[in-house]
């Protein structure tokens, strides 16, 4: 996997105070766990926008330049080239775990999101279960819920799309004041329903383009676990720069009540 890193690591010499839309947690406290769940969901909902006294982009949609998945070992055997891609619908995240180990300097995070859309521009040339298939255009993939119609109407369905973060931290001193960066990530996605939609397949053949949407969608499933790690390495790096971003700025004291 190779990945354009589009976000310049910039070491800011002055401390900046969370926003005050952010809500702190008692780092002593006995919920702080409870707490900081709702604190990062909270924290999350806002970045639709971006908070730059503390170095945080907006995440919905996260926009990513430029992206290359390498090709897999099973039926997905092409490199995936993207260009332009937005991804909606991180700021929905609903989290259910925060773990901080400030012993072991480790954060846990489990979330969950009603509905990911990635749309992109796309360059592929290769083979999908054997069958050549080329082409570049603008494509959609949707990670969702096999009964995302239905809940749209009903509102109630569960939503099925889990991120698991783990992030190792170290510390350091910057300015005579201590502060956290991460130095090792892990993501695990666990989408329910993946669905693909690719334009403009063998230059625009309809029938052919087609034939090779319907093995995408019907093998999405297997499509996805082949190139699963590289998306999870990609998209681990991605949050672990925004996480650090934020870090580089807020020094750990002032990153608790
Ligand atoms: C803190 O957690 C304890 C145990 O889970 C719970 O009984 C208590 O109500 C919580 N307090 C607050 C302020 O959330
Ligand atoms: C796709 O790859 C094949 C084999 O590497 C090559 O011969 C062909 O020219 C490529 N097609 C396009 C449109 O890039």
């Amino acid at each position: 996997m190779r990945l354009l890193i589009w976000f310049s690591f910039l070491a800011i010499s002055l401390s900046h105070e969370l926003p005050s839309t952010f809500q702190k947690c008692p780092r002593k406290g006995p919920n702080f766990s409870q707490c900081s769940v709702k604190a990062v969901e909270n924290a999350v909902r806002q970045l639709t926008r971006p908070i730059k006294e503390v170095g945080l982009p907006v995440i919905d949609p996260l926009e990513v330049p430029s992206m290359t998945i390498a090709p897999g070992n099973g039926p997905t055997k092409f490199q995936q080239n993207y260009k332009n891609m937005k991804v909606w619908g991180y700021s929905k995240g609903q989290f259910s775990k925060f773990d901080f180990d400030f012993g072991q300097k480790t954060v846990t995070l489990d979330v969950l999101f009603p509905e990911l859309v990635f749309e992109f521009e796309y360059d592929f040339n290769g083979t999908i279960l054997v069958l050549p298939f080329q082409g570049h255009g603008p494509g959609v993939a949707i990670f969702g819920n096999k009964l995302r119609f239905l809940r749209n109407f009903f509102n109630f369905f569960p939503e099925k799309i889990k991120y698991f973060f783990d992030f190792w931290l170290e510390e350091y001193t910057r300015g005579g004041r201590k502060y956290y960066r991460v130095v090792r990530n892990r993501l695990v996605m666990e989408p329910e329903l993946i669905k693909f939609k690719f334009d403009n397949l063998f230059n625009g053949d309809k029938e052919l383009g087609d034939k090779i949407n319907q093995v995408f969608n019907d093998n999405s499933k297997e499509v996805f676990g082949d190139v699963k790690s590289s998306y999870e390495e990609a998209f681990g790096q991605i949050f672990t720069n925004i996480f650090n971003r934020l870090l580089a700025r807020v020094s750990i004291v002032d990153l608790f009540e």
